[in-house]
């Protein structure tokens, strides 16, 4: 998720484009740029880290100009360098584009251009818009740049300007975000309403496969194939801080909310259902090595950690190959044994855990193979292990780690098929694992159209002292997961259990005050979780069950029951996870806490 800015007008667009990235420094924030357009003159410039070191850069060369487009990278292919960093320019540096999202074909068309000669002077997939717009430009921009998304795949919210074409910006959208305004003061584009409110509240948000020319003073919108398109003036009534949260009143429920498209981010272009495999580049450059490997061992903190666990389960069930899991701040005090037969896995959606990376140092040192399952592209964690794979969750702003979990979750289900089937898991498994995860983009919905009745048991449970969360097999991790949620965010004291842990000792807490969810998808272990659910009733506890929609018989033994999907079980945790995020969201607000950052934590402990 980057930030986007363009501006044309009669104003200096420099000061507007540093306003509006500003606006929008929580979307992305390892590299910037701007490119701005004066008579003969074209200013382009780029830094690595926050905006802070753009401005710098700018202080010691000012400039102006009429028109420009700024960008605020969250990288996702390519490492964080001032080469990779947006606007990125054509051969000729006549055409400028600041791009959100992903172009999944970028390495084909990179290729056809290489061969008619273009040079391309980055990594990042983005690159290839600029030099297909160039290779399609006649002097017109936007026919150039209809003409280059027809051949485009993936997904974008775009800006661009060309010093040949000077007085427009062409904008596009698929998939991600894209609002324009004009007003009094000009045209502007930006992949965020809060970067343009304090200009005006009236918006025109584009929709997928739509293309707007903005001028200074009007602007039109048409679809792919200049096919005019009518378009509604929307004012917004939002804040700044509000539409910063996407209209939401904290980051932490958006990021609830958005995990459909998250969790689609993460699998895009990685899973070959009719192989039954998972694509992860990453990984390419120790295929073989994992071919050979006999153990895994996940070292994590938090969050983290418990998709570890779950992790286990499924490459010791589908893989078969034998996992351990590790809290980064106990391993790195034991003395593990660092062999060759052994890959060690650490997942961190920030990429700076001072534990996790310590730990990770160790095993470095002692010549272990290192993956990293990370979501900060560039972070220090991404940048230490050997090899690995990003989450493509998108920034994660909201203390409590929602998306990243079900993101790290999502990757180590390709992890899993990467591996089984590089192992004994046949093609038919294969594609239905493929099968089965494609499928989850589609059915969060469904749970999160539920939020109503969690919202309701929250406000029955609110008062409530403390928490037991139980689940088995796959949904144990979730049982921590879902605990941690609540202590973190409500500070309502939580304990998750293994469901068979019950009988030996916390069973003993259980009375009419002292509350348990109990995860009882329709799995192999359903059976067993109802025993334990009678068990709890039978001592006057309260049971909210996670329970599978159609499962009538759930409702005569739990006191509440929320509903989820059918899913492969192995993929349960994905599913069931959501309830308990918005069960917590929902406390923490009754509460009165700030659920975004709550008391005594940080995003990233990147403290010992
Ligand atoms: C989870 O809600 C917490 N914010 C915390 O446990 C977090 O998961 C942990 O600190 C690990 O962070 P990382 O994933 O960035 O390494």
């Amino acid at each position: 998720m980057c930030g986007i800015i363009g501006y044309i007008g009669k104003e200096n667009a420099t000061p507007l484009l540093f306003e509006g990235l500003r606006r929008e420094s929580y979307r992305g924030y390892d590299s910037s740029g701007i490119v701005v357009f004066e008579e003969q003159a074209t200013h382009y410039v780029r830094a690595v880290g926050k905006l802070e070191k753009l401005e710098e850069k700018f202080a010691n060369n000012p400039f102006s100009g009429n028109i420009g487009v700024g960008h605020s990278r969250w990288a996702t292919h390519g490492n964080v360098t001032e080469a990779n960093a947006h606007p990125h320019a054509d051969c000729k540096q006549n055409i400028f584009v600041v791009h959100n999202g992903i172009i999944e074909n970028y390495a084909a068309l990179k290729e056809k251009l290489e061969k008619k000669g273009h040079r391309f002077t980055s990594q990042t997939d983005t690159e290839v818009l600029p030099h297909l717009i160039e290779h399609f430009f006649k002097g017109n921009l936007e026919e150039a740049v209809q003409k280059t998304l027809q051949l485009v795949k993936g997904t974008y919210g775009l800006a661009v300007i060309a010093k040949e074409d000077p007085e427009k910006i062409v904008a596009a959208r698929l998939s991600s975000p894209l609002v324009i305004s004009v007003n009094s003061g000009g045209g502007f584009v930006a992949s965020d309403p809060a970067a343009l409110l304090s200009h005006s509240n009236k918006m025109i948000f584009l929709d997928d496969k739509e293309i707007a020319v903005v001028q200074s003073d009007n602007f039109r919108v048409t679809d792919m194939y200049n096919k005019p398109k009518e378009k509604e003036i929307v004012e917004l009534e939002w804040t700044l801080e509000e539409a910063q949260k996407g209209g939401y009143p904290y980051f932490m429920l958006k990021e609830i909310i958005e995990q459909s498209e998250s969790v689609k981010n993460s699998m895009r272009g990685r899973i070959l259902t009719e192989e039954g495999r998972a694509k992860l580049g990453g990984l390419q450059q120790v295929e073989k090595q994992l071919r050979d490997i006999k153990r895994l061992n996940i070292i994590a903190c938090g969050t983290s950690y418990h998709a570890g666990l779950v992790g286990e389960y499924m490459l010791e069930e589908y893989a078969g190959i034998p996992t351990d899991v590790d809290f980064a701040s106990e391993f790195r005090y034991r003395k593990p044994i660092i062999d060759k037969e052994t890959a060690f896995v650490f997942i961190s959606q920030s990429g700076e855990t001072a534990d996790t990376l310590a730990a990770l140092k160790e095993v470095k040192e002692k010549g272990g193979l290192t993956l990293g399952i990370v979501n900060v592209v560039g972070s220090s964690i991404a940048r230490e292990t050997d090899a690995g794979a990003y989450n493509h969750a998108g920034p994660e702003i909201g203390v409590a780690s929602t998306k990243a979990f079900t993101s790290q979750l999502t990757v180590l289900s390709l992890l899993c098929l990467f591996l089984g089937r590089q192992r004994q898991m046949s093609l038919v498994m294969g594609q239905r694992i493929a099968k089965e995860l494609a499928r989850i983009p589609e059915l969060i919905p469904q749970i999160l159209s539920g939020a109503d009745n969690i919202e309701k048991l929250a406000q029955k449970y609110r008062d409530a002292r403390n928490f037991l969360y139980v689940g088995r097999k796959y949904n144990y991790p979730v049982a921590l997961e879902g605990a941690l949620k609540l202590k973190e965010i409500s500070y309502i004291h939580a304990e998750g259990y293994g469901a068979g842990e019950m009988k030996h000792g916390p069973i003993a807490l259980i009375d009419e005050n002292f509350p348990t969810i109990a995860l009882c998808p329709s799995d192999s272990v359903y059976e067993k979780m109802v025993s334990n659910i009678q068990e709890i009733k039978a001592r006057n506890g309260k049971v909210i069950a996670i329970a599978t929609e159609g499962n009538e018989d759930i409702r005569k033994i739990a006191d509440d029951v929320i509903y989820i999907p059918k899913i492969f079980e192995m993929l349960t945790p994905i599913l069931t996870t959501i309830p308990l995020q918005l069960f917590a969201y929902y406390i923490g607000v009754l509460k009165g806490n700030d659920v975004d950052k709550p008391r005594n934590l940080a995003k990233s402990v990147t403290v010992e």
